[in-house]
């Protein structure tokens, strides 16, 4: 039984999905670990760290991948990187691969990964249920992009958090407002807390409301009868109805001229991002405020924001950087790994160690994307092999 880790290939991902604290765990159950040479550069992670885990470390892409039973990866594979691999092509037909495929996003990929015989699972797809709490990848990254966030709005930011009286004057304290109060942005408004900051924040469910004024924020929401079913039973937001939301543009417009920094991390799973913060918007904030659009992979929340880009616009920041849990990616890499252990610890069998993937697993069935050759998840199985080129 081999694992293999190979170094991720997507620009700008630093996270690895293996730290030698995981790997010591997997040769404990007797597997054999392989990881790609420089695969934790980024994470401060060298090679020999691996080694002494109980990793073997290589750079030639074919041994890494020869005989594999099981890929993790942070993202997913690229079918042509900047080194000239296809990473699709390397993996063996038959074997199982477990990361963040972003399946809404990459429904060509599943086709390709089906026709290579592959079985893959994609770990967004998780369920939030509590015995899934340990593989929760989306939680983990979320907590600390929330918290990066506020750090990248600090640095950006030309004045303090905190309110400081000193003899040269007083500084008051900032303003900061939480878009979204999911697991990004209760840490938002946790770390702008920390910090000093009078935080408030705003969601369409009105459970997020206990949470935000238990971290010692205020909850502005309109709240009606649509926000009665705005939360799925998955825990998740709807997309609000266009009335909802032109209620909701009214309040946060008002709101938005008081505020120094807004964070914003309103989702949908598998739609385009809420629109929640016009050009019109931004430019009635105050000067030298900062937006960070968390949002802005899949359209953004800020009409202004562009992905790897810090927009100025009337006097406002708007920030825009991707793939947030990578500018954390120590710390993020030792989360996701630790998730992926426990992934694998229902995936393989405790005794065997063989991948058991006809358990009937409430969790492997809800990430099984493809299998034999089809993609297999209700949510994309219309993605058919015919679609690659
Ligand atoms: P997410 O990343 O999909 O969305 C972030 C936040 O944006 C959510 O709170 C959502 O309600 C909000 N949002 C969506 N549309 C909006 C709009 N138009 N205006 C304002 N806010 C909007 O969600 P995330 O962070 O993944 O968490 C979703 C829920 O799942 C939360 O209730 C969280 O507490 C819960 N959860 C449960 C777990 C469990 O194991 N039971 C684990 C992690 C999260």
């Amino acid at each position: 039984m081999k694992i293999v880790i190979p170094r991720e290939r997507l620009e700008g991902e630093l996270r690895v999905a293996a730290t030698p604290d995981t790997v010591r765990k997997y040769r404990q159950r007797g597997i054999d670990v392989v990881v790609e040479a420089a695969a934790g550069i980024h994470c401060a992670i060298p090679d020999k760290e691996y080694e002494a885990a109980g990793a073997t470390v290589t750079s030639d892409t074919a041994d890494l991948y020869r005989g594999a039973a099981v890929v993790l990866k942070v993202r997913r594979p690229l079918r042509e990187t900047a080194d000239g691999i296809d990473e699709v092509a390397q993996l063996a037909p038959g074997s199982i691969l477990v990361g963040l495929l972003d399946p809404y996003r990459n429904r060509d990929l599943l086709a390709a990964l089906a026709e290579r015989g592959i079985t893959a699972f994609g770990l967004e797809l998780v369920p939030r249920i509590t015995r899934a709490q340990t593989m929760d990848v989306l939680s983990s990254q979320a907590n600390l992009t929330g918290y990066r966030a506020v750090m990248d709005a600090a640095h950006e930011f030309g004045r303090a958090f905190p309110m400081m009286m000193t003899a040269a004057g007083t500084i008051a304290p900032a303003r900061v407002m939480v878009m979204g109060a999911g697991v990004a942005g209760l840490q938002a408004i946790a770390t702008a807390r920390r910090l000093g900051a009078i935080v408030c924040a705003t969601d369409v469910r009105p459970a997020a409301r206990e949470q935000v004024q238990s971290l010692g924020a205020t909850f502005v929401m309109i709240e009606d009868a649509e926000t009665a079913r705005a939360e799925t039973s998955g825990g998740y937001a709807r997309e609000m109805s266009t009335e909802y939301q032109a209620k909701q543009q009214a309040l946060i417009a008002e709101t938005l001229q008081k505020q120094d920094i807004v964070i914003c991390t309103a989702l949908i799973p598998g739609r385009p991002a809420p629109l929640l913060i016009s050009a019109a918007m931004v430019a009635r904030m105050k000067p030298g405020s900062v937006i960070v659009d968390l949002a802005v992979e899949t359209g953004g929340n800020c009409e202004l924001s562009r992905p790897g880009e810090v927009v100025v616009r009337d006097a406002v920041k708007i920030v825009g950087w991707e793939n947030v849990a990578s500018r954390i990616a120590v710390d993020a890499s030792s989360m996701y790994a630790r998730n992926l252990q426990s992934f694998l610890e229902v995936l393989l069998d405790p005794a065997s160690g063989e991948p058991r993937l006809d358990s009937g697993d409430e969790i492997l069935a809800a990430t099984l994307l493809t299998r034999d050759g089809a993609v297999v998840h209700p949510a994309f199985a219309a993605t058919l092999p015919s679609a690659v080129n």
